[in-house]
């Protein structure tokens, strides 16, 4: 593992993001593993820039994102399709075609998720996984539990994601109760995965996950078994 602390979220978010600029320069058809939240916001403010410069081309990328929430619909403004064409795609030369997010929307999202999985599979894997850590070490939106799941499943939301996502919809009553996730199987298969991690708030999970023991109960931690796993953090 690298770990790599940093002193604001601007070093964070240019670190990311030569990261994964790197990545789709040296394989301009590589799939992208991506997340929404605040922590990656930054990193793809600096993608669209470079983008716009011609520094990257994203014309040959596939993306598939981790997560999604139950019964939003990719119009709804807080579902998290939205999320990524409002801070990425919509301004990038990506081919939307080639931007997936599993369905919030699925009659049955036990297929959806296997769906998932298999494309993921056909495409040959995630290049590159960007991750973000929630409060209680959750990745994507596997939820601290007795086990690590490993397929895309759906999730019930503990209480502190909840909470936490509150704060992008009118109040806590509005967040969805339950989301589709990748499982580990497809993260920890990515050749390579990348964590943002940000705040204060962050910092006492973040030494847990990744200085502690290996513990479904601490999801993110999982990832101390990924051969190329890179980790920055800033707790401003
Ligand atoms: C988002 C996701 C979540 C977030 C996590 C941190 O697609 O999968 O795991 O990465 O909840 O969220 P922020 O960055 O908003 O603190």
């Amino acid at each position: 593992m690298k770990f790599i602390t940093v002193k604001s979220y601007e070093e964070l978010s240019n670190k990311a993001a030569d990261i994964i600029a790197a990545q789709v320069i040296v394989k301009p058809n590589c799939v992208l593993g991506l997340a929404t939240g605040s922590s990656p916001v930054g990193a793809y403010k600096r993608l669209i820039e470079d983008n716009k410069n011609g520094k990257i081309d994203f014309s040959a990328v596939t993306t598939v994102n981790l997560d999604e929430y139950v019964g939003l619909d990719g119009s709804n403004d807080q579902s998290y399709r939205y999320f990524m064409n409002d801070n990425l795609f919509n301004h990038i030369n990506i081919d939307k075609a080639k931007t997936f997010v599993p369905s919030g929307l699925a009659a049955d999202l036990k297929a959806e998720g296997e769906a998932y999985d298999e494309m993921i599979k056909d495409f040959g894997g995630i290049d590159l996984q960007l991750l973000g850590i929630g409060v209680d070490g959750h990745i994507g939106f596997n939820e601290p539990d007795k086990y690590f799941t490993a397929a895309t499943h759906e999730v019930k939301l503990d209480e502190s994601t909840i909470k936490a996502n509150a704060r992008f919809f009118n109040n806590e009553d509005e967040v969805p109760k339950t989301a589709i996730t990748m499982g580990m199987m497809s993260i920890m298969q990515a050749k390579k995965v990348l964590l943002v991690a940000n705040g204060a708030n962050k910092k006492e999970i973040v030494e847990k996950a990744f200085f502690g023991p290996i513990d479904p109960m601490v999801p993110a931690s999982i990832l101390q078994l990924h051969p190329d796993l890179t980790v920055i953090f800033s707790e401003n």
